[in-house]
């Protein structure tokens, strides 16, 4: 079949990231993982003391960034300035302090364009998977398929808690509550992502399996080809 384009979004938790990599691995397409370039940001500035309030001062690190994105379903990597980076973009740290860089507009703008950048070449060969929070609205509207992947919030701190901690008791849910839900709606300023926008078809995980989950977003894909 001819390559595809494949939008997730979806809130935290909601196993967009699980659900991508397993569709764009079935399909043999690339994924990317536009969270990872937020994360990548925020960490490099982070790291070189830049100021996540002085707007263009992060602005400016996104520009100049050297970002190379891997798009390896089993194991995307990401470079920045050559360094491989990965468990050092998943920390509490800098999960807490990405929305400040995910609501600076010069920075959504620069990451777009780069972004549109391993699609618009994906397109052209294996077609691409790409997850995040306004790819079905912002990134690629122009996608063959659209998903909305959606949970309830108790499937959501579970699904966090055992990535995170291992468990998902009441007390390791406790401790993800504010990266769930804290984070989300500081996103949700700057785009909307618990309402699918038209021609966007929502998917509810709360109830189903990792594989029952990949199974509903292919068959949308066959679908669509
Ligand atoms: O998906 P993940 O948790 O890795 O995303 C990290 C952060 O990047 C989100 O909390 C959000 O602030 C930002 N993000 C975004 N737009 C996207 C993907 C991620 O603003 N398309």
């Amino acid at each position: 079949h001819r390559p595809v384009v494949v939008a997730v979004d979806g809130p935290s938790g909601s196993g967009k990231s699980s659900v991508s990599r397993a569709v764009a691995a079935r399909l043999g397409a690339e994924y990317l993982d536009t969270g990872a370039t937020f994360r990548a940001v925020c960490w490099w500035c982070l790291e070189n003391d830049v100021d996540l309030e002085d707007r263009p001062a992060v602005a400016e690190a996104a520009r100049q960034l050297d970002l190379e994105l891997g798009t390896d379903p089993t194991g995307p990597t990401v470079r920045v300035q050559g360094r491989l980076v990965a468990e050092e973009l998943r920390t509490s740290r800098v999960s807490s302090a990405v929305s400040a860089v995910a609501t600076n507009l010069d920075v959504r703008a620069e990451l777009r364009r780069r972004q549109r950048e391993v699609v618009d070449a994906a397109r052209g060969g294996r077609g691409v998977v790409l997850e995040g929070r306004d790819t079905t609205t912002v990134v690629t509207p122009d996608a063959d398929v659209r998903v909305l992947l959606v949970a309830d919030e108790d499937a959501r701190l579970r699904r966090r808690a055992r990535d995170v901690h291992g468990t998902d008791d009441a007390a390791a849910r406790e401790r993800t509550r504010d990266e769930v839900v804290r984070r989300d709606r500081d996103d949700s300023t700057v785009s909307e992502f618990s309402v699918a926008a038209d021609g966007v078809v929502t998917v509810d995980s709360s109830a189903l399996t990792l594989e029952e989950t990949v199974d509903a977003v292919l068959a949308l894909v066959l679908r669509a080809v």
